[in-house]
């Protein structure tokens, strides 16, 4: 594996040329006074290290005569290990993770200038941390105050995320090794959520079922806080607090995904509680389905990124209007968003390091991002008839027979040579497969 962070390195350092980029690691965060959450690396800098300690900053000067690639962490503390955990250390650093050279991170308002005085721009992304933004900041007004004199050093700042997030959007063999193991365990942890789910229980018995699975098949956890709504709950996109006790006749919006070896699942599947749907669920269910399946056949190489989307549009405002939900001339109706109380999202998101990826989605209003092999992506249409939604003045009341259904299907896709993969394909959707 550390032959593929270097590689990723040398292609990144191609590209900057004689530039230098520095990359922060992330901030631990508290979870309550001196607890804190599990730690989990800034995306951008894992990508390029697998390194995963908190106080750390990756330094990359291609121009430098023998440190290209360097290493600030904190140092071995026996004491402090015993404490809080095992520390890499500066010797590691080089020897196990290739920094040509390191140093303790308390030394890098000393040894960054070496590595940033000659370059010819800084490439950094500015994080939510302002005093560390302020610290890149003032080394680099530093630098410019002294430029008369040498006439070399950084005349601007440019942000790293564009070149190196083109890099990440195209995954990897075994950067998909990895998102197919995450999908295999949501997989998994879904059909047991559908064999586990009853009138009567609770949400949260279904979510600890789910977040077992993750947790016992060697995945990192949650990719996101699980979302387990029953009833009306599924019309609240990010309801987390699943507490409430399942009924007969409701549906059950899951939406849950797993983390493994940093790269994550994100699968929605809804279904009915008592094993039938009621015809109104039904009804709306078969149209969010016709719509998953035809944005699905659109994930292909070299087709719009942005069909996926309209596709899923315009399969869900036909099947309103032909439930009577909406009324108008289809092409207008997807013209005003006339659909968007029912369907307020997007129909998906690139999938990776990060749930919701990164990666350009457009290039500008008129340059699509077309798709290309390797791209992993997310495909999720819903319908959510949510309590008290006031239509449109041109539009109908709501009959009260749809308020309160939450429909979302949701699977990851990879885009492949000739077509795609989907890798979340064995969670059933059908509706002869979801009922029992
Ligand atoms: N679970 C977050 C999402 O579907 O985007
Ligand atoms: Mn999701
Ligand atoms: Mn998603």
């Amino acid at each position: 594996m550390q032959a593929e962070y270097r590689q990723r390195r040398e292609q990144l350092m191609s590209k900057i040329g004689s530039g230098t980029a520095i990359f922060r690691s992330a901030p631990s965060s508290v979870m309550h006074n001196d607890v804190e959450y599990n730690y989990r690396q800034d995306s951008d800098f894992f990508y390029l290290t697998g390194f995963n300690e908190a106080q750390a900053v990756a330094v990359l000067a291609p121009h430098h005569a023998e440190h290209r690639f360097v290493l600030f962490v904190q140092p071995k503390d026996r004491e402090k290990e015993v404490w809080s955990g095992y520390r890499c250390g500066i010797e590691a650093a080089k020897e196990v993770y290739g920094a040509d050279e390191a140093y303790p991170i308390a030394e890098l308002d000393e040894k960054l200038t070496q590595y940033i005085e000659k370059a010819e721009r800084i490439y950094y992304h500015l994080g939510r941390d302002r005093s560390f933004n302020d610290k890149i900041l003032n080394h680099w007004q530093g630098l410019m105050r002294t430029y008369p004199k040498r006439g070399t050093g950084p005349i601007g700042i440019e942000d790293s995320g564009p070149i190196l997030h083109s890099m990440r959007l195209v995954k990897s063999p075994t950067e998909l090794e990895l998102m197919r193991k995450a999908a295999d365990i949501g997989v998994e942890a879904h059909i047991r959520a559908m064999e586990f789910t009853q009138p009567g229980r609770y949400e949260y018995e279904i979510q600890a079922e789910i977040e077992h699975i993750f947790k016992k098949r060697g995945g990192i956890g949650p990719a996101y806080p699980s979302i387990v709504a029953s009833g009306a709950n599924a019309c609240v996109l990010h309801y987390v607090e699943n507490t409430r006790q399942m009924q007969d006749k409701e549906l059950l919006l899951i939406d849950a995904g797993c983390a493994y070896g940093y790269y994550n699942s994100d699968i929605t599947r809804t279904f009915p509680v008592g094993g039938k749907f009621t015809a109104e669920q039904k009804a709306l269910y078969e149209i969010v389905l016709e719509a998953q399946l035809a944005a699905l056949a659109q994930v292909q190489p070299g087709k719009p990124y942005k069909n996926i989307h309209d596709t899923a549009v315009r399969v869900l405002t036909s099947g309103l209007v032909e439930l009577g939900i909406i009324k108008g001339e289809i092409d207008k109706l997807i013209e005003e968003e006339k659909y968007k109380p029912f369907y307020m999202h997007r129909t998906g998101h690139w999938l990776g390091l990060d749930v919701h990826d990164v990666g350009v989605y457009q290039h500008g209003d008129d340059n699509p991002q077309i798709l290309q092999p390797g791209q992993v992506l997310t495909v999720e249409p819903g319908l959510y008839i949510v309590p008290d939604t006031k239509p449109a003045e041109d539009q109908p009341e709501i009959d009260p027979r749809w308020v309160g259904i939450g429909i979302r299907i949701e699977d990851d896709v990879l885009v492949t040579p000739d077509g795609h993969d989907v890798l979340t394909a064995k969670v059933p959707k059908a509706i002869a497969s979801v009922e029992r």
